[in-house]
C-alpha cells in the first residue's frame, strides 16, 4: 500500500521522479553524465536564484553539516541552538574538534537578530551556524533579519536549510549566505540520498586554505570537478541524480514563485485548523512554512492518532524527541497541494471527533 508521507521527509515522491530512477546505468567519467550532473546544476541555479558554487553531494544533509564546519572553521565557531537540528550542528562542530560557543533558547523559540549582534561582538568567529528551519520545532528564523548581525563580522554565514529550501524562499545572494545547505528529501520531493550546496567564493577560498577538511567533502575539490568537468571527484549515485534532475523540472514548470505561495498557502491552512482545535509551538511570528508542529494542547494520545491514520494510508509524525507526546507535526512541503493537507486535517477531524 502506498502510505502518503506528511512527515518532515523524505516527503511524497512523484511517480515520475521514481521512474526516472529506473534506466541502464551509465558511467560518471563519460560525457552523458557530464550532461546531465551540468544541467541539474543550472537548473538549481535557475530554482534556487543563485550565482554562487552550486554542487550535489551522496550524502544526507549531515554531510554537508559537517563539511561546513570542516571547511569553514578552523577554531571558533558560534551555533545557534533552539531545536534538535540546530544543537545536532553544534555537536558535529565539537566532534570535529572546534571550540564552539552556543548561542541557545529553548525549543519552541526563535533566536532574534539583537541576541546574536551581541554573541558576535563577544569573540573573533570564524562562522555562525544557524538552521533556518527548525523541524524539531516547526520555528523559522527571520533570516532576512538575522544575516546583518553577522555580515557586520568577519564570520561566514552558514545555513541549514534542510526543510525549507526550494519551499521558503532563500534569499541566497542578496543575504551573503556563505553556505546554504539542503537534502533532496524534502521540499525538492526526491528520494533520500543527496545533498545540495551553495557556496561563496570566501567560503571557497576558506576550504582551498582548510587543514583538516578530509577528503569525501573538500568543498573546494567538489567545486573543482563540476565547475571544470562536470563531475564529481568519486562516483555519484547516479539513479538519484536522475530523479532530482526530473524533479527540477517539475520546479520549473511549476515556477518557483507559484512553488512558495503554494507553500504558504498549505501552511496557512494547517497551522488555522492546528489554532483552532489545538495550539501552535513555535513562537508566535515565526512559525514554518513547511512543517507546523502542533502543541498537543488536548492531551491526546499521539501514537493512537498516528497508527489510526496508519491505517487510512497517511504518514504524519509525532514530536521530536523530549516533545515525542508533547506535540505532533504535519509537513507541508514538496509537491503536497492544499487538498493533500486539507484532507489530512479532515482525517484527523474524524478520528478525534472534532
Ligand atoms: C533542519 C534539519 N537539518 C538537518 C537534518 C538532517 O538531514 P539528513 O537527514 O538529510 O541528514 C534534518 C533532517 O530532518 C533537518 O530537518
Amino acid at each position: 500500500m502506498h502510505k502518503r508521507l506528511f512527515i518532515p521527509g523524505p516527503t511524497e515522491v512523484r511517480k515520475e521522479v521514481l521512474d526516472a530512477q529506473a534506466q541502464w546505468m551509465i558511467g560518471h567519467r563519460g560525457s552523458e553524465f557530464s550532461d546531465l550532473y551540468k544541467g541539474i546544476l543550472k537548473k538549481l541555479e535557475d530554482v534556487l536564484q543563485t550565482e554562487k558554487h552550486l554542487m550535489v553531494f551522496t550524502s544526507s544533509g549531515t554531510g554537508l553539516m559537517e563539511a561546513a564546519i570542516r571547511n569553514g572553521v578552523e577554531k571558533k565557531v558560534l551555533c545557534c541552538v533552539n531545536g534538535a537540528f540546530s544543537d545536532r550542528w553544534a555537536q558535529i562542530a565539537e566532534a570535529c574538534g572546534k571550540n564552539t560557543d552556543r548561542l541557545e533558547v529553548e525549543w519552541g523559540r526563535a533566536i532574534k537578530a539583537d541576541m546574536l549582534k551581541e554573541k558576535i561582538e563577544e569573540k573573533d568567529y570564524e562562522a555562525v551556524t544557524i538552521v533556518q528551519n527548525e523541524t524539531s520545532t516547526g520555528v523559522r528564523a527571520k533570516l532576512g533579519e538575522l544575516y546583518r548581525a553577522v555580515k557586520e563580522s568577519e564570520a561566514l554565514l552558514l545555513v541549514d536549510t534542510v526543510s525549507s529550501l526550494g519551499g521558503d524562499k532563500i534569499d541566497i545572494d542578496m543575504w551573503g549566505i556563505d553556505m546554504c545547505l539542503t537534502s533532496s528529501q524534502k521540499c525538492f520531493a526526491a528520494p533520500p540520498g543527496l545533498a545540495i550546496c551553495a557556496i561563496s567564493d570566501e567560503m571557497l577560498d576558506r576550504s582551498k586554505k582548510a587543514k583538516d577538511k578530509g577528503h569525501y567533502f573538500d568543498l573546494a575539490l567538489m567545486a573543482k570537478y563540476a565547475e571544470e568537468r562536470g563531475q564529481t571527484p568519486s562516483t555519484p549515485a547516479i539513479s538519484l541524480m536522475w530523479a532530482l534532475d526530473k524533479e527540477l523540472d517539475f520546479m520549473l514548470d511549476e515556477g518557483i514563485e507559484n512553488r512558495y505561495r503554494r507553500h504558504e498557502l498549505m501552511a496557512g491552512r494547517v497551522r488555522g485548523w492546528a489554532a483552532k482545535n489545538f495550539s501552535l509551538f513555535a513562537e508566535p511570528g515565526y512559525e514554518s512554512v513547511t512543517v507546523t508542529c502542533v502543541n498537543n494542547s488536548r492531551g491526546i494520545n499521539v501514537g493512537e492518532l498516528i497508527k489510526k491514520l496508519d491505517e487510512k494510508g497517511i504518514a504524519i509524525s509525532n514530536g521530536y524527541g523530549k516533545l515525542k507526546e508533547k506535540t505532533f507535526r504535519i509537513a507541508h512541503m514538496g509537491d503536497l497541494t492544499l487538498d493533500d493537507v486539507s484532507e489530512v486535517t479532515g482525517e484527523i477531524d474524524g478520528i478525534l471527533g472534532l
